[in-house]
Formats: structure tokens, C-alpha cells, sequence
């Protein structure tokens, strides 16, 4: 009997030790990817939380609604590129709240400080590091909004996700956050400039209020309040906008960019294309909905023989006879204007009671306080402008090593 056990217990741990032997090196093989993973991270080939944007022209985002301020850390631009802080504040000065009565009554100057990479008023080639402090938070007036969630904002989605939640203006879901990237586009801007890249970005509609393009005027987009091209669709844009304002609600709105002298090969396939670039940089802009490039969701209802664009051949240079493509074929720039849009929402912070739920679980009717936009898409517009520049500014710098003779050329080998 008693050998008949110890047979037994042999039997059993000939049947275990495999067993213990896979967990272990499960465990090992888990604790190497951890690792590994954790390594990557550290030399910053891996970043956590998404506030990274860009391959060779990167920038990384930093800071909250209402904490001490926002900035930006733009690594990888070329040296020798005139820069100073009035320059990058003539950007920040068209997305600033409190512009008029159709931005947000919150009070801030958006100063912009350089505190690294600019020497002498040029580029160094190193990390340029921007910060934007905020003044003008009243974090009160968020204190009602501490554990519910506002109804088309991204409370939920970010308490669900961190289990904590900094709730003051929105917290990194804020509009505000797109201040740093605005400073790092300006940045991008001026580097495309030498190569005669230039951009003119304005609003196209407003609700249902679109612009008359046999109005088109490039200097009106200064002139009023909602940037758009077309002075008496401003102003009945404007008129529509009082009028949303005195019901406690808000608008959306289309923004549309154009940019000319874009240099023929920017897009790396297949993941990197132009426009797959462009897609993801303008749906990273809060409240964006919808994008476009070129006749967009038009082309859908076209014929092949009208979307086409023809080639032509004009001063010994292939050009294209119309547009259809917004300036991207196969995901590579073409030569023709850059044209995209961007739907905007309506701000979801409204001033209307409405019905949602609190994080007990209630269902409960709130009324937002705070200091809103009735409108994102005139403060958005430079957004815009700024994001599609730093795909460019990326994109251009990739393409610098597509084929040998831009290697030879770089290096002066030819
Ligand atoms: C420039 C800018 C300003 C914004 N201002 C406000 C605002 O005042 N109030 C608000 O509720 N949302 C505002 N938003 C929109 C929210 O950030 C956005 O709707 C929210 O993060 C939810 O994300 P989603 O709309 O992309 O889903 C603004 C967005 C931008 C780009």
C-alpha cells in the first residue's frame, strides 16, 4: 500500500514539474517584455501618453487648464532659423481667448517664453522649450462639475480611463492645450517660409452660413471676428451666433485650409503618407469631427472622368489641369495647392440645463458654469495652421534622405 503512494506522489510530481516549469517561464518571458517595453520608454522610443507628435520635427505637449501653465518641447528643428518670442506670439495672439464675443471671456495674454534652443534670436538646433503660464483660472467655477460628467465633453472618457480626473477647465482636454502646439506650428511655419511654403487658413461656414467663394477676400480674414473670407458672411454668421448666445448654445463650423508652394514627393507610404499624416494631426485638434482632403466626401458622388485631374506639361514642369486631389495623389504631395478641411463641433460646454450622470452612479441635471466658447472654429483656425505645418516641416525633413542624390546633394558630393 504504502509503495503503492509513493508511487503515486512520484507520478504526481513527474505531472507538476512541467507545469511549474511553463509558469516559470511564462513569468520570465512577461517580466523580459516588461522590461524591454519599460527600456524603450526610458530611451524615449516609446511615449506613454500621447503628447508626442512627429518623427524628425517632434514636439511634446505639457500641462493643464488650470495648472501653472502649458508648453511645449520641439526637439529636432533644423539650426539657424530666425526666431523670437513677438513672432510666436503673433500666432498665439489669433487663437488667445477673450477676442471678442464670440471666444471665451477668460482673460489670458498667452505670453509665450523661449527657454531654450534660440540663441541670439536664431535656432540652435537643440530642444526648444516654449511655455505659456496661465493667469486667468477660476477653478471655482469647475467645482460643480467635480464628479459629473459633462454631456459631449471627455470627463467620463478620462475618468473611466485614469481613475482620476483634474476636472478645472477641462484639465489636458482642454482647448487650451492646443496654445503649445500653436507656439511649436509658428516655429514650423517660419521654416517652411524659406522653401515659399505659405498658408491661408480660414472659417468656412458657420452652421449652416457658408462662404460666397465669388467674395473671397484674404484680407477680410483679419478684418472680423469669425476669419472668414467673405465679409457679409461673417456678419450674418455673427448675427446667427448672438442669437445661439442668448439661448445658452453653442455652433459648429467648418475650417478650411489652403496651402501653395508645397514641394512635389512629401508623404512617406504606406504609413506615412500625406494625408494619413494630415488625417490624424487635424483629428488631434479637440471637437474635430470630420476631415477632408481636396473634394473630400464630394469625390464619392463623382465620376471618374471628373475627379481625374489631367497632367499637363507647362515651362518644362508637369502640372495638373484642376484639383480634385487637394494636392496629395498616392499619399505623396503632387505639386497642386494643399487644400483640406475641418469639421468642427458645437462647444459641448453650454450654459442650457441638461441630464447627465455624477460618478455614484446618479442621474442628475446640471448647469455649466465657466468661461466658454460659443464657437471653437475662429480660435481652431490657427490650430489648424499650425498642425498641417508640422506634418510639412516633418515630412519635408523625411523626404531629405528618399533617394541617394539628396544624400550627395546634403553633403555637397556633387
Ligand atoms: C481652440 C479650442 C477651444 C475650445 N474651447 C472649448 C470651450 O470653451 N468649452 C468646451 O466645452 N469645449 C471647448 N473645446 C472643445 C473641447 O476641447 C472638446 O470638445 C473636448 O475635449 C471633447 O473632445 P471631442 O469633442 O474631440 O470628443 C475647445 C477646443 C478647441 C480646439
Amino acid at each position: 500500500m504504502s509503495s503503492k503512494n509513493g508511487q503515486i506522489k512520484e507520478f504526481n510530481r513527474i505531472r507538476v514539474l512541467p507545469l511549474v516549469l511553463f509558469y516559470f517561464a511564462l513569468l520570465y518571458g512577461i517580466l523580459k517584455t516588461v522590461f524591454y517595453v519599460l527600456s524603450l520608454v526610458n530611451k524615449g522610443e516609446i511615449t506613454m501618453a500621447g503628447s508626442t507628435f512627429g518623427t524628425l520635427f517632434k514636439i511634446s505637449t505639457w500641462g493643464e487648464s488650470h495648472g501653472e501653465g502649458i508648453g511645449v518641447v520641439v526637439d529636432g528643428c533644423p539650426a539657424g532659423i530666425p526666431i523670437d518670442e513677438d513672432y510666436i506670439q503673433s500666432f498665439l495672439d489669433r487663437r488667445k481667448p477673450g477676442q471678442s464675443e464670440f471666444t471665451t471671456m477668460r482673460n489670458e495674454a498667452d505670453k509665450v517664453k523661449i527657454m531654450s534652443g534660440v540663441f541670439e534670436r536664431k535656432t540652435t538646433g537643440t530642444p526648444i522649450s516654449l511655455q505659456i503660464l496661465n493667469t486667468s483660472q477660476i477653478s471655482k467655477d469647475y467645482s460643480n462639475i467635480m464628479d459629473v460628467y459633462r454631456p459631449g465633453h471627455a470627463d467620463f472618457g478620462f475618468e473611466s480611463k485614469f481613475g482620476i480626473r483634474d476636472y478645472r477647465g477641462g484639465g489636458r482636454s482642454s482647448g487650451r492645450e492646443t496654445a503649445a502646439r500653436v507656439a511649436a506650428g509658428a516655429i514650423a511655419i517660419k521654416m517652411l517660409s524659406y522653401l515659399g511654403v505659405e498658408f491661408t487658413t480660414y472659417v468656412k461656414s458657420v452652421g449652416e452660413i457658408e462662404i460666397d467663394y465669388s467674395k473671397f477676400d484674404k484680407d477680410e480674414i483679419m478684418r472680423n471676428k469669425l476669419y472668414m473670407p467673405d465679409k457679409e458672411a461673417a456678419e450674418k454668421a455673427g448675427r446667427y451666433l448672438e442669437s445661439l448666445i442668448e439661448a445658452k448654445d453653442s455652433s459648429g463650423a467648418v475650417v478650411e485650409l489652403k496651402c501653395t508652394g508645397l514641394p512635389v514627393g512629401l508623404g512617406e507610404p504606406v504609413f506615412e503618407k500625406l494625408d494619413a499624416r494630415l488625417a490624424e494631426a487635424i483629428f488631434s485638434i479637440g471637437a474635430v469631427k470630420g476631415f477632408e482632403i481636396g473634394d473630400g466626401f464630394k469625390a464619392a458622388a463623382s465620376k471618374g472622368s471628373e475627379n481625374n485631374d489631367p497632367f499637363r506639361i507647362k515651362d518644362g514642369k508637369v502640372v495638373k489641369e484642376t484639383n480634385h486631389s487637394g494636392g496629395i495623389l498616392g499619399g505623396i504631395s503632387d505639386g497642386g495647392d494643399l487644400v483640406l478641411r475641418a469639421a468642427f463641433k458645437p462647444t459641448p460646454s453650454i450654459y442650457q440645463k441638461q441630464h447627465t450622470v455624477n460618478n455614484k452612479g446618479e442621474e442628475v441635471d446640471i448647469e455649466i458654469k465657466g468661461r466658454h466658447d460659443p464657437i471653437v472654429a475662429p480660435r481652431a483656425v490657427v490650430v489648424v495652421e499650425a498642425m498641417t505645418a508640422l506634418v510639412i516641416a516633418d515630412l519635408l525633413l523625411q523626404n531629405c534622405t528618399s533617394k541617394m542624390d539628396n544624400v550627395l546633394k546634403i553633403y555637397s558630393c556633387n
